[in-house]
């Protein structure tokens, strides 16, 4: 059965969506711009993100703003952040959507911060984001429009169920595990930083969620650096085309949850087909695995002079 989103009249609304020049996150932005909202995508290749914007006003009359964010870094990460708070008074929806699957690695193996990167990608660069675009959130509760609870939505994966929390190899490019392991790993994390941030944010009146999109026939299967074998990659394609979800499919968990007021009642929710499901790792319901990863993120980023 497709899924389906209602539509809701979103105007006075600002979304901000990172990764969303194509593929789950495009369609996302799509569906928002198209209901009203004041949608800002935030891209790493100004040229794929101006293309977007462009293809997005073409659909549904509302262009949205472009922003530069590559999250790699954390210099980056923190310059966005700052320039978004610059322009922008209040967030009310902010979709943690961009997301790696790195199949080479790096040239030292770790990226210049000194962090494997689909972890720093994936979860600790959207970790100092979210934390410090915070108090934007926080003036979109005390400043409601139209009964409208700000919220944040993560888009971590089913891939959390293999994932395991392994420090010893975040910043040791001698023990990086298999590109499956590394990325399943950082959506276990996505879920857990879902899950704490709902029970830290309870009293601020903001939701926070993580979604599985289901397996989406996405560009995120067909990035070109694949060193996989060939009988690998042309399976891989023949799996995706057979079974897949198309993009617009796969962004309506996520609309979904950015909008309806189901999404409101409850918080740290793990979603899959616009419903909660179970957690898909049990190590997300023990708070001492959930409260040391926040600990760690929190303490990597003071290493490397980022306060959160
Ligand atoms: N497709 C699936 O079956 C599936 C299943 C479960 C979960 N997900 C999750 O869904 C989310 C969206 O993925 P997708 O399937 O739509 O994949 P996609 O088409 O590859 O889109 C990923 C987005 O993330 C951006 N991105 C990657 N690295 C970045 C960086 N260093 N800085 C800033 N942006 C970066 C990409 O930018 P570029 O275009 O410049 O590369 C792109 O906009 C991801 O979090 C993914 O883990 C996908």
């Amino acid at each position: 059965m497709p899924l389906k989103v209602e539509k809701k009249d979103l105007t006075g609304l600002t979304v901000l969506i990172t990764g969303a020049n194509v593929g789950i996150g495009l369609e996302t932005a799509r569906m928002l711009c198209e209901m009203g909202a004041l949608v800002t995508i935030a891209c790493r290749n100004a040229q794929k993100a101006e293309a977007a914007a462009e293809d997005i006003e073409k659909t549904t009359g509302n262009r949205p703003e472009v922003a530069s964010l590559e999250l790699s870094t954390l210099e980056t990460t923190a310059t966005f952040v700052n320039e978004y708070i610059a322009k922008h008074q209040r967030l009310d929806i902010l979709i943690n959507n961009a997301g790696a699957f790195t199949t080479e690695k790096p040239q030292d193996g770790l990226t210049q911060d000194g962090f494997e990167i689909d972890f720093q990608i994936n979860h600790l660069s959207h970790f100092l984001l979210t934390i410090r675009l915070l108090p934007l959130i926080k003036y979109a509760t005390q400043n409601k429009i139209n009964g409208f609870t700000p919220r944040i939505l993560i888009v971590g994966s089913n891939a959390a169920q293999a994932g395991k929390i392994d420090y010893s190899y975040l910043q040791n490019a001698d023990n990086i595990p298999f590109i499956f392991n590394r990325y399943a790993n950082s959506k276990l994390m996505n879920a857990m930083f879902a899950k704490k941030l709902g029970d830290n944010l309870k009293d601020d009146g903001i939701v926070a969620h993580v979604i599985h999109p289901g397996f989406v026939a996405s560009d995120i299967y067909a990035k070109p650096d694949y060193k996989l074998p060939k009988f690998l990659i042309s399976g891989m394609g023949f799996l995706v085309k057979a079974t897949a979800r198309s993009n617009v499919q796969g962004a309506m968990t996520s609309v979904h949850v950015a909008i309806s007021d189901d999404a409101a009642k409850s918080s740290g929710k793990y979603w899959d087909s616009c419903k909660i499901a179970a957690y898909p790792n049990k190590s997300i319901n023990d708070d001492s695995i959930v409260n040391e990863l926040w600990n760690k993120s929190e303490q990597y980023l003071q290493e490397k002079g980022f306060d959160v």
